[in-house]
């Protein structure tokens, strides 16, 4: 086997004890990306594990995966797709008639194209398996809460809370491997219109040590407001974990300036707090 990538990919290759190969970068004036992977080798079985740079549109990194899973695709590779972070996955809902169904749309550009489709936490919350998007490919959504946990300090009793409804079932998954005290998340309203967030609370026992957990920080708003709340209500000592660290400008700021005990985000994208190791994860399902 092959793993054809970055670091990420080279990560994946040396837990999988398999061949990693790299991919060298070249992008034209004009924005056209280019790309050569560095192997002639490739008609085999390969594992494409891209992860989406820090600083490179989402887009960028859409078309790079595509046309790299196409070229092993042509080359006569029997291909396994990595996407940790599965970028459009937001989109999982025509909310408004004329909105794309991103997500399946996304789903389908790879789908001829492989066997299985790895990824990490899909925002896909209004779905409870990623299966419907694919008609082809096997389709595995490899939670990332293990990781988290795993990064987390030995803690006593602590009680973990998800920042919006859909965010429950990581809170429910992380409290078990924490032995927590209970559990339990707020609700949150998002305005369709302007993106506006409140935060509704609810009647928990927030006193004593508190882990929060969501599936992604993009601004820092959600995750902000839900701590506010929950410092307002006891809460003493404060940690924030979340899988994928989207990280807007100024998100981090909005984090740190609440003073958490431990700030824990997974790799599937690089950040400066991407500390918890989602790769062995990953590497059980290939
Ligand atoms: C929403 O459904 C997600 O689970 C996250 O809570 C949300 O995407 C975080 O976004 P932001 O950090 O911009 O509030």
């Amino acid at each position: 086997m092959k793993v054809v990538g970055g670091t990420f990919a080279g990560k994946i290759a040396d837990l999988a004890g398999a061949e990693h190969v790299g991919v060298e970068h070249r992008v034209f004036p004009d924005g056209e990306l280019n790309f050569r992977v560095l192997s002639e080798d490739l008609e085999d079985d390969v594992v494409v594990a891209l992860r989406k740079r820090p600083g490179e549109g989402v887009n960028d990194y859409l078309v790079k995966t595509y046309l790299l899973t196409r070229t092993l695709y042509e080359a006569g590779a029997d291909l396994t797709l990595v996407m940790p972070y599965f970028t459009y996955a937001r989109q999982d809902k025509v909310f408004r008639p004329g909105e794309p169904l991103s997500s399946r749309h996304v789903a389908r550009l790879f789908d001829p194209l492989i066997e299985k489709f790895i990824t990490v936490t899909a925002h896909t919350h209004r779905r409870s398996s990623l299966l419907p998007l694919f008609d082809h490919a096997e389709a595995v959504n490899v939670s990332g809460v293990p990781a988290l946990a795993e990064a987390l300090p030995e803690l006593e009793g602590p009680f973990v809370l998800g920042p919006d409804t859909e965010s429950v079932v990581w809170a429910e998954e992380l409290a078990g491997l924490l032995d927590a005290r209970g559990h339990g998340a707020f609700d949150k309203e998002r305005d369709l219109e302007t993106g506006e967030i409140s935060i509704k609370a609810k009647d928990f026992d927030l006193h004593g040590t508190v882990v929060m957990v969501d599936d992604m920080v993009s601004t820092g708003g959600t995750t902000e407001r839900a701590a506010r709340e929950a410092l307002a209500r006891g809460a003493e000592e404060l940690h924030i974990t979340f899988i994928h660290p989207v990280l807007a400008d100024g998100a981090l700021d909005r984090l740190r300036s609440l003073e958490p005990a431990s700030l824990i985000a997974a790799n599937t994208l690089e950040s400066p707090v991407s500390v918890a190791d989602v790769v062995p994860l990953v590497v059980r399902h290939l």
